[in-house]
């Protein structure tokens, strides 16, 4: 189906044609439209235009009136204040554009980017032998709305989990299992997600222990390093049992969170080994990187620390060994020439902005990042305690994040199974919802305010029927689903020939700038713009109930059909937005 042209563009080019014409010299200048309380749009760029001009504002406002032809989408334009239009849709322009989205079932109009790009999107990347904590979580979160956001407005999107799986712990960890060598056996065949974990973690406690304890086996440990490193084959195959443990762990987490994660698109740190000596030697043959006191270092004139001396960024050390850096710039040639992104986008805490901006740098300067290949990070703040801290346990350590979604679950489930027995949902339905809206709520709360932001983690609040939640918005899904499969014969069908009332045209102007918000929160990696947007929806739907029944007796046959269109097409809408946020709408609720 073909794109829709939104009211806002119609009118915009409606204008932008009136004013050419009343001012030719203009060129195409932009009349400015905004939403407006007074009348449907007010457009405020004529001031600017006719001072530039010379001109009075209130004469060229009314010039401008004048070319605009009214009729078909314009119903009123009026000049007022010091030059201000307002502009009046007419009803059957609204009905006649959203009937063409309702037509279009799969995008409801949206078209696709004009010029899309490969983007290789690099998020959900938790630690090998590590608990998951309530940072991977927003890193998955975010990451996957803004997959299926890119994805959906025609962007050709690579996903890396670039998981932490490399370094001089497991020297420490796969001694500690040669010399215990049943630890991680699976006894009774499967083990789950959380056997997992808790296998690794007391692997990873008693190896501590030793190494703390025993300065023999911190020596074989630290003999191991080297043999993983040398890629020894019995040594490879030990760290690859824990690799392999642990994606078990991760998987689990990710299907509890009702996420699609594929294994091939998990390259963990150890993934760009063999490129990390030709990075360090491309650096230092550039002279993008110099030797200081036996380290290979890139310095900038703005990172300096607490003493005034410069930071350096260091791609390998003195001892010889490569970090997080020599690998962060081997997956950018790697994304850039092997995956040929043009674009690499880092979901990433903001505790991390300055690796970031150090390892940008350093690929700008090498050549690899440039005008056509960009890098950026799209960097997230932390959750914080009802208290205002960091999230902790009373004890004081970083929370599971198991435990927390199970909580989520716990609570929204008990908010389900309140209103069930109205509803009529079996059993099954009740536990099946009780996940949507419990992961649900905990995505929303984390979609919904700006990622960079800290935000409160407040399962209360987050499973709340009232307010800017998730639940609120499924509600409003459910409640449409249900008018629909009340309305017996009566379908849904667009009347553009109908009198609107405030409730509808609201409603309706609301759902025609969907298609805008979604290129907006594309452009801008913003998915708290489409929270923001898709609450909006809502709250205009419960104004719209206040106002106006559906399936009222009194109403004759079209308005019940027009009426049940339009709560029709605010239900896709909303599924549709949800959807690209990672949350459900369950039909029943
Ligand atoms: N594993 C890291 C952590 O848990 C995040 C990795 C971010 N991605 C990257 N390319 N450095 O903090």
């Amino acid at each position: 189906m073909a794109s829709v042209t939104s009211l806002t563009a119609s009118v915009h080019q409606r204008l932008a044609d009136a004013l050419s014409a009343a001012l030719p010299e203009a060129g195409s200048a932009d009349p400015l439209l905004r939403r407006s309380d007074r009348a449907d749009f007010q457009a405020n760029g004529i001031l600017a235009l006719a001072k530039k001009a010379k001109a009075n504002p209130r004469e060229l406002a009314t010039q401008v009136v004048a070319q605009v032809a009214s009729g078909d989408v314009i119903k009123d334009i009026e000049v007022s204040g010091p030059g201000f239009l307002n502009i009046t849709i007419t009803d059957k322009a609204i009905t006649e554009n959203l009937a063409a989205r309702y037509a279009d079932a799969d995008r409801l109009g949206v078209p696709f980017a004009e010029h899309p790009g490969t983007t290789v999107i690099d998020y959900a990347q938790p630690n090998v032998a590590k608990e998951m904590h309530v940072g991977h979580l927003r890193s998955a979160v975010i990451g996957d709305a803004v997959v299926q956001i890119l994805e959906f407005v025609g962007e050709s999107v690579v996903r890396r989990h670039h998981i932490g799986d490399w370094g001089t712990q497991f020297g420490m960890l796969i001694q500690y299992l040669i010399e215990h060598p049943h630890e991680l056996d699976h006894k009774g065949g499967e083990v789950s997600g959380e056997e997992a974990m808790s296998n690794l973690n007391r692997l990873y406690k008693a190896a501590r222990v030793h190494f703390d304890s025993d300065e023999e086996f911190k020596t074989r440990a630290r003999r191991r390093v080297v043999d993983l490193q040398a890629g020894d084959p019995e040594t490879l195959a030990l760290w690859q049992v824990f690799v392999d443990e642990s994606k078990i762990y991760f998987y689990s987490v990710f299907d509890k969170l009702d996420m699609q994660i594929r294994d091939a698109d998990v390259v963990g740190e150890s993934g760009y080994n063999d490129m990390l000596d030709e990075t360090c030697r491309l650096l230092e043959e550039s002279g993008v990187a110099v030797r200081s006191d036996g380290a290979l270092c890139v310095f900038f004139d703005d990172v300096k620390g607490p003493d005034g001396n410069p930071v350096p960024l260091i791609v390998k050390k003195s001892d010889g060994g490569y970090g997080y850096a020599a690998t962060d710039l081997s997956a950018i040639r790697d994304r850039v020439f092997n995956l040929k992104a043009s674009t690499l986008l880092y979901v990433v805490d903001a505790r991390q902005s300055l690796h970031f901006k150090m390892v940008f740098e350093t690929a700008r300067r090498a050549g690899w990042l440039n005008d056509d290949v960009k890098a950026h990070q799209l960097a997230f703040g932390t959750v914080l305690g009802k208290d205002g801290k960091p999230f902790k346990t009373r004890e004081g350590e970083t929370v599971r994040l198991v435990d927390l979604l199970d909580e989520a679950i716990e609570r929204a489930t008990t908010v389900v199974r309140e209103k069930a027995e109205k509803v009529g949902l079996s059993e099954q339905e009740i536990v099946e919802n009780g996940r949507y809206v419990g992961i649900g709520a905990v995505k929303y709360a984390d979609l919904s305010t700006s990622a960079v932001r800290d935000y409160k983690f407040d399962l209360d609040q987050m499973v709340s029927l009232n307010g800017d939640t998730s639940v609120y918005l499924q509600y409003a899904y459910a409640r449409i689903k249900s008018i629909l499969r009340k309305a017996g014969e009566a379908r849904p069908l667009a009347h553009p020939e109908l009198e609107l009332a405030p409730a509808e045209r609201e409603l309706g102007l609301h759902l025609d700038r969907f298609a805008e918000t979604i290129a907006e929160v594309a452009a801008e990696y913003a998915p708290h713009k489409l929270a923001a947007y898709l609450y909006q929806l809502a709250s205009l739907l419960t104004s719209f109930y206040d106002k106006c029944q559906v399936l009222s007796d009194d109403n004759p046959t079209e308005v019940v059909e027009n009426r049940l269109f339009l709560v029709d097409l605010t239900a896709r809408t909303l599924h549709q937005g949800m959807a690209l946020l990672g949350i459900r709408t369950p039909e029943r609720l």
